[in-house]
């Protein structure tokens, strides 16, 4: 598949997604936006990746959804353009695979709410998050509204999103956002560091676990304890738990068939 926007590459079992549309510091626009979703399904029916690490091109991760394409929509057009990348961002959100977001410059508007619908963020120390909408008179519509005051708690983000200020990485880190902060030259690394690290277990554990994690985040207790059951349950069907445990019992590194 080849995109205009997207560069993808695969380093063993991670794919590496490169937003590329410097001009505009990787806005995001409707072909754009369109891409990623066409990328997102192609990423969900391919097992032979393991993980994603979503990157941008330049000084910016994504400074936010294309103001000049905003510019002159209409009301049913702009809740259009907002449910469309609602369900782009939920359809990554829910990828079966664990999604890295190495952010290496701005991460404002939709850009921080594709960085949100990542699992994990990894941030250089370069990197600027914010929420910068009201200030275009506009709220938050890819997702900000929700997830930022689940990931730093309702008042850090109403903070961010009523005063439009953006924020540093290592502010970021202090409050959650961002899970770890490195030097712009080794962002990358430390991205694929990670990911590698995941790769080497057991993928139907790795995928159930970011299922149960996810599905007990909108429920209750009792109910997320049933569904980390059901989980648990069903890794006792899996070829890799067997061999994982018997690996373990007899001093060796294990073999996952993820099966
Ligand atoms: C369109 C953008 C853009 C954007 C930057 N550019 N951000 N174009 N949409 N979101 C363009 C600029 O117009 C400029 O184009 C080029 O990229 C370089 O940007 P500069 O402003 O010259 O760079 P700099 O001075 O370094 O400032 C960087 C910046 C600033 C602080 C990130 O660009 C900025 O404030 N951008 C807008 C950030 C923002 O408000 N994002 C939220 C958008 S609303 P030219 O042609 O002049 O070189 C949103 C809503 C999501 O995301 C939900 C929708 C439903």
């Amino acid at each position: 598949m080849t995109y205009e926007f997207l560069k993808t590459e695969k380093q063993e079992k991670t794919l590496i997604v490169t937003i590329s549309r410097p001009s505009a510091l990787n806005a995001l626009n409707l072909a754009l936006i369109k891409e990623l979703d066409a990328l997102i399904d192609h990423i969900k029916e391919d097992d032979s990746i393991y993980s994603v690490i979503f990157t941008g091109e330049g000084k910016s991760f994504v400074a936010g959804a294309d103001i000049g394409e905003m510019s002159v929509l209409n009301g049913m057009e702009g809740k259009a353009w907002g449910e469309f990348g609602l369900k782009v961002f939920r359809k990554l959100e829910t990828l079966p695979q664990p999604t890295i977001a190495a952010v290496n410059g701005f991460a404002l508007g939709g850009g921080c709410e594709l960085a949100m619908a990542c699992d994990i963020r990894i941030a250089s120390d370069k990197a600027k998050f914010g929420q910068p909408e009201v200030g275009l008179g506009i709220t938050p519509g890819f997702g900000g509204t929700q997830r930022l005051a689940k990931l730093v708690g309702v008042a850090k983000a109403k903070e961010i999103i009523f005063t439009a200020t953006m924020i540093t990485a290592a502010e970021a880190v202090s409050i959650g956002l961002v899970n770890k902060v490195t030097t712009p030259e080794i962002l990358l690394e430390e991205a694929l560091t990670m990911a590698a690290q995941i790769n080497r277990n057991g993928q139907i554990a790795v995928r159930l676990s970011k299922r149960a994690i996810d599905a007990g985040l909108e429920t209750d207790i009792e109910t997320g304890g049933a569904i980390e059951a059901a989980m648990f349950g069903l890794c006792f069907s899996t070829e890799d738990q067997k061999e994982a445990m018997r690996a373990f019992l007899n001093k060796e590194a294990p073999t996952f068939k993820n099966k």
